[in-house]
């Protein structure tokens, strides 16, 4: 039977509140953990240092308080290290990536002290001790934590990356909410952290195939906005369709991607949409045709809406909301006004995939494969086949359920995503 002591004799450790965030008494854990204790009391003691310094049980002992209880069962330890115990009694608890990172600065620290402390005794200096980073540390601590040692080591990229840039922080808040993956916020906190170039002067996200895989949006490129494309893509056409100080039209531009992407090469830009979402976006219903300081461009990318895949999220008046066939000559019409828009010896380049839902009835079955038609139209409008780059979505933005639907309906997700790239001769 575990002795008790009472409440007012306990204190919270600094550790813990160090670590881990405060316990908020409006969540619902908390809510759900004092229901339980007024229903059938702390049934787990709280690890307590005989001084009452807690060890473990700091969310039962705020609890304790709230409820006005006098005593609460303990266990008293003398052993071990605050340290190692605090982490090691949360090690099952639901964590955000930044609770387990700060855990994990802790027990780096304690390790390292301990690695220092037995190469003394074993009468190394102290600057011959191991290194600070030992890879034996790092694996040790993504151990207590019950990670794999790959997946620690990109964390601690992301979090160390949090501590300096805003762009990395974001990723880091991401991953706390659940709402990005551990490889997905590395992938992006890389692209931030490399220079704007290798060191051989390319880009860092360059493609040197023609397909062309992004994760993510690339955090350095565009703001959020329905449709928004990886702004690799148009940062992957502009480096290999233009050279610097060329100008770059994108007569649909979203959330400004190709902006950010073409200022990033050392390119100048102009960018139109119906509804802006920046101020550098200039207001033009592109139905109208291209207005004079576009004229003579080297590139025009586009990435026009997929007629009316995603609708409902763009604004009244937007070309996604024509029918078939309005749309097919209003597209027609937007490359014809692109070919005499661009330079002779520029490039137009257009983002489309292929459709395989809101299909009119007369469909029934089937798809529109969009890039061909695409093609068609470009060729009419007298331009010249110059490339065709797939750029599939990712898979990880279908979940398991859609999987599912996949297996037990027979059929496979479209991801096929295509940049058809002609030129003006
Ligand atoms: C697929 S989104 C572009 C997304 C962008 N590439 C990005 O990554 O953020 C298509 C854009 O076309 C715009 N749009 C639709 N019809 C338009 C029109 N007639 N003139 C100009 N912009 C139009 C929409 O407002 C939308 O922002």
């Amino acid at each position: 039977m575990a002795e008790t002591r009472l409440v007012s004799e306990l204190h919270q450790h600094s550790l813990n509140q160090e670590i881990y965030e405060k316990f908020d008494p409006e969540s619902q854990v908390f809510q759900e953990l004092q229901a339980s204790v007024c229903l059938h009391g702390i049934l787990q003691p709280l690890i307590v240092r005989p001084s009452g310094v807690l060890l473990s049980g700091h969310r039962r002992l705020a609890v304790a308080v709230a409820l006005g209880l006098e005593r609460v069962p303990v266990e008293v330890r003398e052993d071990g290290d605050d340290a190692e115990l605090i982490v090691e009694f949360n090690r099952y608890r639901r964590k955000t990536i930044s609770e387990m990172m700060r855990e994990a600065e802790l027990l780096q620290r304690v390790l390292k002290e301990r690695a220092i402390a037995n190469s003394a005794r074993a009468g190394f200096a102290r600057d011959e001790s191991p290194p600070i980073e030992s890879v034996n540390v790092r694996d040790a601590v993504a151990k207590a934590l019950g990670m794999g040692s790959r997946s620690y080591h990109k964390l601690r990229e992301v979090w160390n990356a949090a501590k300096e840039s805003p762009n990395a922080k974001e990723a880091l808040d991401k991953l706390d909410r659940g709402e990005m993956s551990i490889d997905a916020a590395h992938k992006s906190v890389k692209a931030l952290s490399a220079d704007t170039c290798e060191e051989d002067g390319t880009p860092d996200f360059l493609k040197y195939f023609n397909v062309w895989n992004f994760m993510e949006p690339d955090p350095r490129f565009g703001i959020p906005h329905p449709g928004r494309i990886p702004g690799q893509i148009a940062g992957n056409i502009i480096y290999y369709f233009t050279e610097p100080g060329d100008l770059v039209v994108d007569p649909m531009a979203g959330g400004g991607s190709t902006l950010d992407v073409a200022e990033f090469l050392g390119r100048k830009a102009l960018g139109y949409d119906l509804a802006p979402r920046r101020p550098d976006i200039i207001q033009r219903d592109i139905s109208d045709g291209y207005p004079e300081e576009a004229k003579d461009c080297q590139l025009i990318f586009m990435d026009p809406p997929y007629w009316n895949m995603i609708d409902e999220k763009y604004v009244e008046g937007s070309s996604s909301r024509l029918d078939l066939e309005e749309f097919k000559s209003w597209l027609m019409t937007l490359l014809f006004d692109s070919a005499a828009c661009v330079r002779v010896g520029g490039f137009v380049a257009l983002v489309i995939m292929n459709q395989y839902f809101r299909l009119p009835s007369m469909f029934k079955a089937g798809y529109i494969d969009w890039p061909f038609e695409v093609y068609e139209l470009m060729l009419a409008a007298g331009l010249t086949p110059w490339t065709r780059i797939s750029c599939p979505l990712t898979t990880a933005s279908f979940s398991a359920f859609d999987v599912e639907n996949c297996k037990t309906g027979r059929f496979m997700q479209p991801i096929l995503r295509d940049v058809v790239v002609m030129r003006r001769m």
